[in-house]
């Protein structure tokens, strides 16, 4: 069996710690390397080697990837949408220089995989509301979205263009309670756990029937590793794979928190955010990642809520000394 080194780049972010730390346990500790342009996330913090590196710097990349002996990167660095519509072009420099730093690395250096995730983001008005198929009308209203789409075909294109076996999927908002969110339109619905378990009440950023597609980070981890580690010949999709596990609006995550905490209370002032919220699907049909590698989720609102309050009540605990 072939040895493989694996790059994560953005390692310090939301998903890159939990995603890091789960394939340190496939992989062994040393032959996955995080990377990131802030500090190591105090959880990365002994559990394997770290570099500090700005992705953007193409040479520097270029260095490590041969230094370290990299086979696979795992490229999680952007900009999300929430920040994304403040500064424009950065987003767009960001989101679309690193992908095509980390491809033609991949092609110079025969990697034998790349993972670059997408986003519901690619989403915008024109495409249908409910049930969101993989293949629809496409037209993203936001500078993250554009980005994620552009990215999708440059995927594509490297992978029949040049061989390259890059895979990706298009995240719902994500849930986790290890590590804080990246300034997304779907983190109300981490927000909301902090201030239930710390101040007991909640000002929500979006209106409270404002429906979005969300997963629980364990099973976005899953996700990722099984698209990553399936069989090439049963990936179709060379752009980015729907997946979807539950869907919910800030009035029903909230309802699901009150049967733990009767006294949570929330407020709604919808912001900047609503617009980009309301130009996203409220579902998604992931109809073709199910039949082509077998995808399916562990946790609904309930499961996921129940675990969230559990877990991060323990890690506010700890954090706060008690
Ligand atoms: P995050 O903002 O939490 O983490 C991104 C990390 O990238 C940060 O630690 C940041 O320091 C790092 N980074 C930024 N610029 C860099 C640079 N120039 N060089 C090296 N590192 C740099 O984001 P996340 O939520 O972990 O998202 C990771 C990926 O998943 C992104 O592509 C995002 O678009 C995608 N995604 C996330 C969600 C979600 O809900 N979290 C949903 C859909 C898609
Ligand atoms: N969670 C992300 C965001 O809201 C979606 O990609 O930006």
């Amino acid at each position: 069996m072939i040895k493989e080194r694996i790059l994560v780049i953005g390692a310090s972010g939301q998903i890159g710690v939990e995603l890091t730390l789960a394939l340190r346990k496939i992989y062994g500790n040393a032959n996955v390397i995080a990377s990131d342009l802030r500090e190591e996330n105090d959880l990365l913090k002994g559990t394997g080697p770290y570099v500090s590196m700005d992705v953007m710097n193409k040479e520097m990349l270029h260095v490590q990837v041969i230094r370290q002996g990299i086979t696979q990167i795992y490229l999680l660095a952007a900009i999300l949408s929430a920040t994304g519509e403040k500064n424009p072009h950065l987003a767009w420099s960001l989101n679309m220089q690193s992908l095509l730093n980390v491809l033609d690395i991949a092609k110079e250096e025969n990697l034998h995989k790349v993972y670059w995730p997408s986003s519901i983001a690619v989403f915008g008005p024109t495409s249908p509301k409910q049930n969101c198929p993989q293949q629809t009308i496409i037209e993203p209203t936001t500078v993250y979205g554009i980005s994620k789409y552009a990215g999708e075909f440059w995927c594509n294109y490297y992978h029949h263009r040049y061989g390259i076996d890059v895979r990706s999927l298009r995240y719902p908002g994500l849930i986790s309670y290890k590590s804080a969110p990246g300034a997304g339109t779907t983190d109300y619905a981490v927000e909301i756990f902090h201030e239930a378990l710390e101040e007991k009440k909640y000002k929500c950023f979006l209106r409270e029937d404002t429906y979005l597609p969300m997963m629980y980070m364990p099973d976005a981890i899953r996700a990722t590793i099984e698209l990553m580690e399936a069989d090439a010949s049963k990936i179709s999709v060379r752009t980015s794979y729907n997946i979807s596990a539950m869907s919910f609006s800030p009035k029903e995550i909230a309802a699901a928190i009150q049967k733990h905490i009767p006294a949570f209370a929330v407020s709604y002032k919808p912001d900047y955010r609503q617009p980009i919220a309301d130009s996203w699907p409220q579902s998604i049909d992931d109809t073709v990642a199910r039949k082509d590698w077998g995808w399916k989720e562990e946790f609904a609102l309930e499961r996921m809520v129940k675990d969230m309050l559990e877990n991060l009540g323990n890690q506010l605990a700890i954090d706060n000394g008690q």
